[in-house]
């Protein structure tokens, strides 16, 4: 998979070159170009943002730098008439980042992150990408970060993980809290030796060796813990817009 990154902060990526994204990359599984955003800036100060239009606090992105850069990363293929990649633009209004985004995500051959700062990037960018690549805008969570380096980080950890030989077991993955075909249930608790640790006993059942009644106490555990932490994951819940946001509410 080639995964193009665009920042104003190139090194805030740098953590991609560790574990197993940087095994990743080190083994040939992912191709990752981390690209500087005032590459294609052509005056003196390499300017990205200006004041926006129609007043308001703080600076916007200036569409040129990042219509130039997605066109040198992302060209159009002169046969299919488009680019076969994704692009990614990181913004808290984007559509909420899931698992199932991340499966999606995992199938792809090109990914491109837009990373922006600042108020975020003039709106004429992910319309123009639009006309020629499939384009989201993806936020991470309901939390405003100081720009979109932080997000690409997660998301493309989340995808590069789920990717053919990234990852020792493939087991495990499947195994997750929001795991596809996991009913969407948080993880069971996690216990190793020792068996007892500061007068805390690993629950009995675990060393039962009784495979049934050991799968269906994980199962209770799971169920447990997705009613007390996330009840709008469990089947039949009103997940959109939750109720204390539903209009008059
Ligand atoms: N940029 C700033 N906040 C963000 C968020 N929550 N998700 C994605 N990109 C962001």
């Amino acid at each position: 998979m080639k995964i193009d990154v665009v920042s104003i902060f190139p090194e805030y990526l740098q953590p991609l070159r560790l574990s197993l994204v940087g095994k990743a990359i080190e083994n040939g599984i992912v191709d990752l170009g981390v690209h500087d955003l005032r590459r294609w800036t052509h005056d003196r100060h390499r300017t990205v943002d200006d004041t926006p239009y129609g007043g308001g606090a703080g600076m916007v992105m200036r569409p040129e730098p990042w219509g130039e850069a997605l066109d040198e990363i992302a060209p159009i293929d002169q046969k299919a008439g488009d680019h076969p990649g994704r692009l990614l633009i990181m913004t808290p209004a984007g559509r909420p980042f899931t698992q199932r985004l991340a499966d999606e995500l995992a199938g792809e051959d090109h990914l491109i992150f837009a990373c922006g700062r600042y108020e975020g990037i003039d709106a004429r960018v992910a319309v123009d990408a639009s006309r020629r690549m499939r384009t989201d805008e993806v936020s991470i969570g309901d939390y405003v970060l100081n720009g979109g380096e932080v997000a690409a980080l997660v998301i493309i950890e989340a995808v590069v993980r789920l990717l053919p030989g990234v990852i020792g077991n493939p087991e495990s993955l499947a195994e997750e809290s929001h795991a596809a075909g996991h009913d969407q249930l948080l993880e069971y608790p996690l216990y190793t030796k020792p068996p007892s640790w500061r007068e805390l006993d690993v629950p009995e059942i675990l060393f039962s060796g009784h495979h049934a009644r050991i799968a269906a106490w994980r199962r209770e555990q799971a169920e447990r813990i997705t009613r007390e932490r996330r009840p709008d994951l469990l089947p039949g819940a009103d997940r959109d817009p939750r109720p204390e946001e539903r209009p008059g509410a």
